[in-house]
């Protein structure tokens, strides 16, 4: 008979015990969890799903980036949201039994965890912990919209674009010598789609901060240098 797939894998208790979306959960929970999680990997670029697929399974991201995506009818792109090792998604459609409510898109190569649609459900209905965790997950985000519809409603495009560095800043960054650097490898075209605008607006911009000084940008990476000459933008 074959062992238990736990005992098979410790690093992958260890994983979910780092997961917002389990925590509280107690071991026993846990293995079960690794029992009924399957993983697949994905290649930088490509679908996880689509827009409006029907939902059977909610994700983990296990390893590497997932861009949370919708597209107008002309084509263009809005990022929602980037997710790293830990985050959830997927669990929307399986909540109110609907469709995708945005695409999901492998950043960089990435490794994604999924839950079958009942065993979620079970999940969330039988434990409290669950149930609260998807509560905060889903008010942050709440949040973080309310200050996207915010900023699309108040600001003008550097204001947006600032404002858009301050949260990957509150979500990503970590102290370095001379500020806060956002510890996200992103280019300038996958930024401008998180801002709702295009490229070559948003290298002008960082242009313009990298010249005050307000800014360092660097092998895809930023670094928020003086936040008050850069939140004097917004
Ligand atoms: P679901 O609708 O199943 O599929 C798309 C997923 O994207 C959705 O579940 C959420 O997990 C996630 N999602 C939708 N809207 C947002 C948002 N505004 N910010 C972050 N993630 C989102």
């Amino acid at each position: 008979m074959a062992p238990p797939r736990t005992l098979e894998c410790p690093a992958m208790k260890d994983f979910l015990r780092k997961v917002p979306l389990l925590k509280g959960l107690p071991d026993r929970e846990l293995d079960a969890v690794a029992a009924f999680a399957v993983s697949r990997k994905y290649r930088k670029n490509s679908t996880i799903f689509l827009e409006n697929d029907s939902g059977d399974r909610a994700c983990i991201v296990r390893s590497g980036l997932v861009k949370i995506q919708q597209v107008s009818p002309d084509g263009k792109a809005k990022t929602l949201d980037i997710l790293d090792e830990g985050q959830c998604f997927g669990e929307m459609a399986l909540i109110c039994d609907n469709v995708r409510s945005a695409s999901a898109i492998a950043l960089r190569d990435t490794e994604v965890l999924f839950i079958p649609k009942e065993d979620f459900l079970k999940l969330v209905r039988g434990s409290a912990e669950i149930a609260f965790n998807i509560m905060r997950i889903l008010s942050a985000r709440l949040l973080a919209a309310d200050r996207q519809i915010e900023d699309l409603v108040f600001k003008n495009l550097p204001g947006r674009i600032v404002s858009r560095l301050f949260e990957l800043a509150r979500k990503y960054g970590k102290e370095v010598e001379d500020g806060t650097e956002i510890d996200l490898e992103i280019t300038h075209q996958e930024f401008a789609e998180m801002v709702g605008t295009n490229r070559e607006s948003v290298s002008k911009l960082i242009g313009q901060f990298k010249k005050e000084g307000s800014l360092r940008a660097e092998n895809r990476r930023f670094v928020l240098v003086d936040p008050e000459k850069l939140a004097a933008w917004g």
